[in-house]
Parts: C-alpha cells; sequence; structure tokens
C-alpha cells in the first residue's frame, strides 16, 4: 500500500458500509436501549487511556471497541433522556456532517467556496427571520451556547464600552445559565462587575431590581452596559419579562441580549410570537439548534441585531489573506474568533430543507403539549408538590412533605426512577430547595415516555412516602 492514508476504491466502500452498519444498528436500538448504563464504565474508560499505537488497526475491530464505549453512558440520544436540556439529534446532520468532512471544502472565507459560504449564510439568516430580527441582522453558527454567550458579550462590551471597559456592569438574574459569568469573566469583566438579580414567584428576573440596581450602579460612577434576559431559564423554563427589561434597557442605553439557548425555538409554534414577546426586538439572541431543533451536540448560534457590530469586534486584517478578501470583507471569518473550522452551516442547513420547517414546529408543539401533561398529572398525585406551571417544556416538582424530609428523600427518588432505567430525569436546587426536573424537548420523546416518567415517580413516590 504505496499511500496508506488514501485508502483504494473498494477499501473505501467497506469502510463507509461497515459504519453505515454501525451507525444504523445503534439506531435501530435506541428505543429498547437503557436510558442509560454506566455499570462498568469506568474499567472500559481506562482501556481508552492508551498511547498512540505505530501500526494500524483494522476498522471493525475499533468499531467493536467503540460500540460498548457508546453504550456505558447517558443514553443522550433515546427517547427516554428527559434530563439537563435534551435535543435527541436527529440524524439528517449527521449525514451533512459526513458530507461536509468527506469534502472539506472550506467556508470561514466566502470566495473559497462562494455556495457553499451562502449556504451558512442563508441557514443563520432563517435563525435571525426565526426570531422575528430585522434585515441587517446576521447569525453566527458557534460550537454551542456558551461560546455563543462569549460573542455577545465582546460584541455588547465593545458597542458599548469601547476599549476601556473595566467600570463596565453586567446583569443577569440568580436563574441565568453560568455560561453567562463565565463569558463575562473571559471577555475581561471583574466580579465586581456583575450584579446578580433576584427573580419573583415565578423564577423571572424582577425589572424593579434591575432598575434598581443600574441607578445605583450609576450613581457610583459606574457604567451599566449589559443586561442578559433569559427566555427558558435551564432550571425550570422560565422566561423573563422581556419587554419591561427593553424599556429600562433603551432608557438607560444597555445592550439587551436574550440567552434563548433553550426557549428561543418555540417562537416557531402556535402562540410562541405572544409567549417570546420581545425577543425580536433584543439586540443579540444566544439559540441552540442542538436544543430546540434537536441537532446533535455541537451547533449554537449567536444571532445580532445589527450584524455591523459582529465585525466591529471581530475584523482584523493581514496580508496574506489579500487574495480573498472581498470587497473588504472575508466572510464569516470576519465576524467569528474563528478562521479554519468545520463546515457547520451544513447541519443546519440540510435538516431544515430535508425535512421542513413544519416538522420541527409539530415537535415543539409536542413537547410543550407533554409538559403540560406531566405538570397536570403530578399535580393531582397528593405526594408531589410542583414549583409552577410549565412556562415551555420543564416540569419542576418536590415531594410534598416538611422541606428537611423532601430534600432527603428527593435524591432517593431520582435514583429509584432512574434506576428502572426507562427515563433519566435530573435534579437541581431552587431556593435552596432539593427539587427535581423533566425537561421534554428530545424529539424522540413521546407520549408512552412521559407517561412512563410520570408512573414510575407515582410508584416510588408511594414506596417512600407511604
Ligand atoms: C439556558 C441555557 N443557556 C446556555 C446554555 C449553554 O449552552 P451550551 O451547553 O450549548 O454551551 C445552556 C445549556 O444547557 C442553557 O440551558
Amino acid at each position: 500500500m504505496p499511500f496508506p492514508l488514501e485508502p483504494s476504491a473498494e477499501e473505501l466502500e467497506a469502510q463507509t458500509r461497515a459504519v453505515a452498519d454501525f451507525v444504523l444498528a445503534q439506531l435501530r436500538g435506541l428505543e429498547a436501549q437503557p436510558s442509560f448504563d454506566t455499570d462498568g464504565a469506568e474499567a472500559l474508560r481506562a482501556t481508552f487511556d492508551e498511547p498512540v499505537p505505530e501500526q494500524p488497526t483494522p476498522l471493525p475491530a475499533l468499531l467493536a471497541r467503540l460500540e460498548p464505549a457508546v453504550a456505558k453512558s447517558f443514553n443522550t440520544a433515546g427517547p427516554g433522556y428527559l434530563a439537563y436540556i435534551p435535543g435527541g439529534g436527529v440524524y439528517a446532520a449527521a449525514l451533512a456532517d459526513f458530507v461536509a468532512c468527506a469534502t472539506n471544502r472550506y467556508v470561514g472565507v466566502a470566495q473559497a467556496a462562494p455556495a457553499l459560504a451562502q449556504i451558512e449564510e442563508t441557514a443563520a439568516s432563517w435563525l435571525c427571520r426565526l426570531m422575528g430580527l430585522p434585515a441587517g441582522s446576521r447569525g453566527i453558527l458557534t460550537t454551542g451556547g456558551s461560546l455563543s454567550t462569549l460573542a455577545a458579550v465582546a460584541t455588547a462590551r465593545h458597542a458599548r464600552l469601547g476599549e476601556d471597559f473595566q467600570d463596565g456592569v453586567l446583569y443577569f438574574s440568580e436563574e441565568t445559565h453560568y455560561c453567562v459569568p463565565k463569558a463575562a469573566r473571559l471577555a475581561g469583566f471583574p466580579r465586581r462587575g456583575l450584579r446578580v438579580l433576584p427573580t419573583d414567584s415565578r423564577l423571572r428576573l424582577e425589572p424593579a431590581a434591575l432598575e434598581a440596581a443600574i441607578r445605583e450602579d450609576r450613581a457610583r460612577g459606574l457604567r451599566p452596559f449589559l443586561v442578559v434576559a433569559n427566555v427558558g431559564t435551564t432550571n425550570t423554563g422560565a422566561v423573563d419579562p422581556l419587554p419591561q427589561i427593553l424599556a429600562l434597557a433603551r432608557e438607560h442605553g444597555l445592550w439587551l441580549h436574550a440567552d434563548a439557548a433553550y426557549g428561543g425555538f418555540f417562537r416557531l409554534t402556535p402562540g410562541g410570537e405572544q409567549l417570546l414577546r420581545g425577543v425580536e426586538a433584543c439586540d443579540s439572541i444566544t439559540l441552540d439548534p442542538h436544543k430546540g431543533l434537536f441537532l446533535p451536540y455541537g451547533l449554537g448560534a449567536l444571532l445580532v441585531r445589527d450584524g455591523e457590530r459582529l465585525a466591529d469586534v471581530h475584523r482584523e486584517g493581514a496580508s496574506y489573506v489579500q487574495d480573498v478578501t472581498r470587497s473588504g470583507s472575508l466572510g464569516f471569518a470576519d465576524l467569528t474568533p474563528e478562521l479554519s473550522r468545520d463546515f457547520r452551516g451544513l447541519r443546519l442547513w440540510l435538516p431544515l430543507v430535508l425535512h421542513g420547517l413544519a416538522a420541527f414546529r409539530e415537535q415543539l408543539e409536542e413537547k410543550l403539549a407533554l409538559a403540560r401533561w406531566a405538570h397536570r398529572e403530578l399535580a393531582g398525585d397528593a405526594r408531589f408538590e410542583l414549583v409552577d406551571e410549565p412556562q415551555l417544556s420543564v416540569v419542576a416538582f418536590r415531594l410534598r412533605a416538611p422541606a428537611d424530609e423532601a430534600d432527603r428523600l428527593g435524591p432517593l427518588l431520582l435514583e429509584r426512577v432512574n434506576g428502572r432505567k426507562r427515563v433519566f430525569l435530573s435534579s437541581t436546587k431552587l431556593r435552596g430547595r432539593y427539587t427535581l426536573r423533566i425537561c421534554v424537548l428530545s424529539f424522540r420523546t413521546h407520549a408512552d415516555r412521559v407517561r412512563d416518567a410520570v408512573e414510575a415517580l407515582r410508584q416510588e413516590a408511594r414506596a417512600l412516602l407511604g
């Protein structure tokens, strides 16, 4: 074999079939697989802690090693995954990634593959339109919500504070995802510039507290510049009161960023525009297609109302790109921190075109309905105390018992329900109280699994409380 990295046509075909068979077997098994299976996972992990091999290994042997490594995990692709924020991983995105990697074209610079770069640009602009942003807005695709948020904070900082920004202050609620303070620190803000604001009885940011904090900081000579509003918190799916926050942001000259990583795509559902009213007026929006569009992990987006603001903070120049700098712009490389990267636009574009938007809309509608159903069922059982009506597709609840007892029994309930391996739930703390949560978001989760979750909760709660 003169060039071992370039297999023959026959070998390529055999390899491609072997991988396709492996993947299709995985997908066929999803319905029956346990919702999690980590018995022996540590020992298995240790077998992968190994030196790089000098000699080749046949692909079938490699796939045989991968199979148990995939199995010994939380089954984040399966219908029973109701923990954290699921998505499932629409298969069409895997096909897109396969095409993108195998053809290996470069889209960071528009001139290098104009039509492919346009596919990514178009897909990103679809996201802007879906969120109601006007012409002139721009979207960039990132690897996830955390990186979108980092780009958002840097963009807002540059737009509102310029280069000397140590006295800048940013505001968000106690329910805001921790990627926001993380982004703020990475963007150069000291912790003293971060204001964590209280929430109301439905865990939404209190506009009065925001206003008081802005006025106080102003009076101290600081520069309030950014407020982050939640469009679906991770804990409970709470949506902050965007219209009131927007009015305050406008009055005080703050940039308003929406963390819609989880909740944003519910705008596609009937009534969604009303539910997320105000998101269309934000200065920037974090969206995670790997959550609400059910794509595999690794696709986030940042949408910016005035797209030029992205270029202001990211654009740099160099003589070695002079051949491909069209009308002063490189393309995406001028709007993001990245230069060389994957063609991730295809994993958004291909599923949307292949399935059509209506399919996604229907799925999202079903998830809202399933969460409301689970809420009603648990609320009708005296053993449960529900935190709130679901604002989106998260149901948060506790055992109904004195606080100490409920906090002690909650983890046992979670363990027993998850131990049945039909569904997989996760927990959190709300105002210091142990709280379980069901997040219905995977496109593979339908009524049967949510019924199983509710039934398991009822039976195990009965066993614990009597
Ligand atoms: C509301 C919210 N914002 C931001 C993030 C961070 O997104 P990512 O995990 O894609 O970095 C998450 C992740 O779960 C989230 O739920």
